[in-house]
């Protein structure tokens, strides 16, 4: 790291990274009393990916026979953050140890540890690992964003231009963002029974299909009879960015950690980068990701 870099990460009040990592691990490594159980759900993502989305969907695609009355649906009065938590935040938040216990399986539950940063057990137990990822670009600009509506009004706005060489740099909460993607897409390739690698601009572009992919993957498949009553367009409606933006709870609701709920919801579009970065500013992420991604067989 380089040190201007930390320091202006340590002046913005990012969470700090051993914080969370020391939280995660301890959880799900036995420190508290939980390991990882056969029948877990981990989603993990890089932060602005689409991890909202992704919670909302999971939760109703596996709680989809306790909750078959979608206009009933727990997602109408509860932001997909309180759903399904981050294994990080949820200690480093409240700051007491959460009652993992308590969840009914199969427990759902994300993060947004880098692949080399996971509790062993997660690796070692038959659980399934779900993984997002974004188009650096728009994640970038996603991540710009949020962190300006999250940041205390009195320190002023961030300029793109300086959280730019930070993301290019690799000064980010998780860790690079292209080591990031990078570990789980290796992990993808080995073991596909245990990581799912999906895009945002797939799942945008063709929604139907992923949404198959994911429950197939997950184990409950949806029935023909499921399908013929239009089951998978309802849970695309229910978790649509339109529909989960204009919901009472994610208006004006708040989270635990205190961020508002409306801070989730932006544009929800693919490309919205073209509005934001310079010529210069893409070609520098696309020589990253030339560079990290070579031989990968990975591509945006
Ligand atoms: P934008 O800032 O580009 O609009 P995360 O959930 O990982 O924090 O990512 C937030 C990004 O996902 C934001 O992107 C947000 O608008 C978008 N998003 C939230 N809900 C969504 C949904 N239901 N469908 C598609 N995108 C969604």
């Amino acid at each position: 790291n380089i040190l201007e870099d930390v320091f202006d990460m340590f002046c913005i009040g990012s969470v700090p990274m051993w914080t969370l990592l020391g939280s995660c691990v301890g959880l799900l490594e036995g420190e508290f009393g939980e390991t990882s159980k056969n029948t877990d759900i981990l989603l993990v993502t890089t932060p602005k990916s689409g991890t909202t989305w992704l919670k909302a969907i999971l939760f109703v695609i596996e709680n989809r026979t306790r909750y078959a009355d979608m206009n009933q649906h727990l997602l109408l009065a509860n932001n997909p953050h309180d759903l399904v938590p981050f294994l990080e935040l949820k200690l480093y938040v409240d700051k007491q140890v959460p009652d993992l216990t308590s969840f009914t399986s199969p427990r759902l539950f994300a993060t947004h540890l880098p692949f080399s940063s996971l509790p062993e057990s997660v690796m070692c137990s038959a659980s399934k690992l779900v993984y997002l990822c974004r188009n650096p670009m728009d994640t970038f600009v996603s991540l710009h964003h949020f962190a300006n509506k999250i940041r205390p009004p009195s320190l002023g706005p961030n300029r793109l231009e300086d959280v730019f060489d930070m993301f290019c740099k690799g000064v980010c909460i998780c860790g690079p963002f292209w080591d990031h993607v990078l570990g789980y897409w290796k992990e993808s390739l080995e073991k596909p029974q245990k990581v799912l690698f999906l895009k945002y601009e797939e799942m945008k572009e063709e929604p139907i299909i992923h949404l198959k992919r994911l429950a197939e993957f997950l184990g409950c498949s949806f029935s023909l009879e499921e399908e013929t009553l239009g089951v998978v367009d309802e849970i695309l409606r229910l978790c649509s960015f339109d529909h989960l933006s204009s919901l009472e709870v994610n208006k004006n609701g708040k989270l635990s950690s205190g961020e508002e709920n409306k801070a989730y919801f932006r544009r929800g579009e693919v490309g919205d980068w073209k509005n934001y970065l310079t010529d210069e500013m893409v070609d520098r992420l696309v020589q990253i990701g030339e560079q990290k991604f070579v031989e990968s067989g990975l591509k945006f």
